[in-house]
């Protein structure tokens, strides 16, 4: 928090989900996991430990969605903005935000402005859709505040609780948002003026900050692709030899197993 004119500024940052310590990205899946979040969310299941690392691992390595957590003064985890579906050559994202409840209250306006101006800033977009659940009626009106507009209804489309719900479909494209972002800072000036926010992101090398391990995960995981690629062309083309291979590993894999339970039992 800092003082400016005898007023107190809170200080807001965005950060790739990439960059921010394990323990913070741990700390994410609680959010997630908050009532007052997964209602409102695609996948309301309750997200293991197990589907929360492969999620940041998909992440690190998806270019078409970025992930920024966002953080307090004490570094510590509020919620997540994120945009997705990026598609370069439509120019077009969809994009998404929760955060945990008792950070609410002002702070998702001040987050919606700012993130809306450095998509449309910084990664070149013309369009910004957005799809919120029915009944989520705050968050549409919060949307419309921002200028989204209504772009339809898409009744009985996902499965929550056993029971169907629509989806309605916002949108918002840059020439309205350059038109009319000046008069709604002008409107919110007072709450925005409580937030300092500030975005981290290098558009010339987003992947700049990247640990050393990201980066050994992500060739690994290319040259997984590789090592089944050629699986594939052996038992093709020498089923035999190919099968043997194949045998070899899976006796390999026992051994594995076995060491495993003597670590665990140890
Ligand atoms: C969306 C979200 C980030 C907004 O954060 P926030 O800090 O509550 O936002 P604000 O306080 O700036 O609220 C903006 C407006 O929405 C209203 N609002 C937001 N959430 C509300 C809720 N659950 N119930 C009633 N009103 C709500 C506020 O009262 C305010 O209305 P006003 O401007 O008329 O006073 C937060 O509510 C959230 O995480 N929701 C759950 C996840 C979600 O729905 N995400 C949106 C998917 S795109």
């Amino acid at each position: 928090m800092t003082e400016q004119n005898g007023k107190r500024t809170r200080e807001i940052k965005l950060v790739p989900l990439a960059f921010i310590t394990t323990e913070s990205q741990l700390k994410i899946r609680e959010i997630r996991n908050e009532d007052n979040v997964r209602k409102w969310m695609f996948m309301d299941h309750i997200i293991k430990l197990n589907e929360h690392l492969g999620w940041i691992n998909k992440i690190k390595t998806d270019k078409s969605q970025i992930v920024f957590v966002i953080m307090n003064e004490d570094q510590c985890p509020l919620g997540v903005a994120n945009v997705s579906a990026i598609d370069t050559i439509n120019k077009k994202a969809d994009w998404a935000y929760y955060l945990t409840q008792n950070a609410r209250g002002g702070l998702g306006s001040v987050i919606e402005y700012s993130f809306i101006n450095f998509i449309f800033a910084s990664l070149g977009l013309q369009k910004l859709n957005c799809e919120v659940i029915e009944g989520n009626k705050a968050v549409v009106k919060l949307h419309k505040k921002f200028l989204f507009q209504d772009e339809g209804f898409r009744k009985s489309n996902i499965l929550k609780e056993g029971k169907y719900v629509g989806v309605h479909l916002l949108g918002l494209t840059k020439k309205d948002w350059d038109n009319g972002k000046d008069q709604i800072f002008e409107k919110y000036n007072k709450l925005f003026n409580k937030f300092s926010i500030t975005i981290e992101w290098n558009k010339d090398n987003p992947d700049k900050k990247k640990h050393p391990l990201d980066e050994i995960e992500a060739a690994r995981a290319r040259n997984n692709l590789n090592w089944m690629n050629i699986l594939r062309l052996v038992l093709e083309l020498s089923p035999e030899h190919g099968k043997a291979l194949v045998t070899d590993i899976r006796n390999i894999d026992k051994e594995i197993s076995a060491l495993t339970d003597k670590l665990i039992s140890l």
